[in-house]
């Protein structure tokens, strides 16, 4: 492991496991990068919560990240984005951002019925980034939607494929299947953990979307613009933290990302996020 004094890391940030999708990817595409994770599962789930609330937990990892040299933050989070990423690009403007958006686009301009499927949480659906992406991207094509209430906590818990996710999936996924869409959009950060469940129940014709390895393109991108790409030599480190259980998110991860990796906790105290890692013991 890299010494605290020189490293200096892509910031990535959800609410929990979910940006541990997007995370994959960059570390796929861009090996040789540093990554410094948070997951804010003391939170979890953000989906439910105001967007004002949100915007606020971002804001205060934005700033813990920085504090930590992150020289490029990665939104890895739909609803995170939802809420905060255009407050958080005026709020530290020297900070290069990378959100997500519904990955919208793709499907419509792939669609042959003329129907999409979009699964996301409540508060990325109330979101004007959202509604921005339907108007500009899905004029003419019908666009259903659904919460899939549960499924956020079901992944967290590593219930990857089990009778109450089949049963949440199902429920989403029936209706729009039988409305005939050919494509279906994730629109949170947790869902791709899923997919293999999610391809069985929509069937071989329906396409899954999964934005993960475009927002990771667009990272390299920003990198590139401003010069901060690492020398493609080593293989970057990453570190992992949480706002809730650590040894939990660490016996997950093998599972979720294929690679096993310590956790650190981070602590919340009023709206301010701590990194106790020197006072407390494991
Ligand atoms: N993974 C997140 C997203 O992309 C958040 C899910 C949640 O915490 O509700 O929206």
């Amino acid at each position: 492991m890299k010494s605290w004094a020189t490293f200096s890391p892509i910031g990535v940030f959800d609410s929990g496991v979910g940006g541990l999708s997007v995370l994959r990817e960059i570390r796929r595409q861009l090996p040789a990068e540093d990554l410094l994770f948070v997951a804010d599962q003391a939170h979890v789930p953000y989906g439910p919560r105001s967007l004002s609330q949100v915007r606020d937990f971002s804001r205060e990892i934005t700033n813990y990240l920085l504090s930590r040299g992150a020289r490029l933050i990665v939104v890895a989070c739909n609803t995170a984005s939802a809420a905060a990423l255009r407050y958080l690009r005026e709020a530290f403007p020297e900070t290069p951002f990378v959100g997500m958006e519904p990955a919208i686009k793709p499907a419509a301009e792939g669609t042959r019925s003329g129907i999409v499927g979009v699964l996301a949480t409540p508060a990325t659906f109330q979101g004007e980034l959202y509604n921005s992406v339907v108007e500009r991207f899905a004029r003419g094509v019908t666009v259903l939607t659904d919460t899939c209430d549960g499924l956020v906590a079901q992944i967290e818990r590593g219930e990857l494929d089990t009778p109450e996710t089949r049963r949440i999936l199902e429920k989403a996924l029936r209706p729009m299947v039988e409305h005939g869409v050919d494509s279906v959009v994730l629109g949170c950060t947790h869902y791709p953990f899923v997919i293999p469940l999610i391809e069985e129940i929509a069937g071989p014709e329906v396409e899954v979307i999964d934005p993960a390895p475009a927002v990771a393109r667009q990272v390299g991108r920003v990198l590139d613009s401003r010069g901060l790409r690492k020398p493609e030599s080593t293989l970057g480190a990453v570190q992992y933290l949480t706002t809730g259980d650590h040894a939990k998110l660490s016996a997950l991860l093998p599972r979720l990302i294929g690679e096993s990796g310590q956790v650190e906790r981070l602590y919340w105290e009023g709206c301010k996020l701590l990194d106790t890692i020197a006072k407390v013991s494991p």
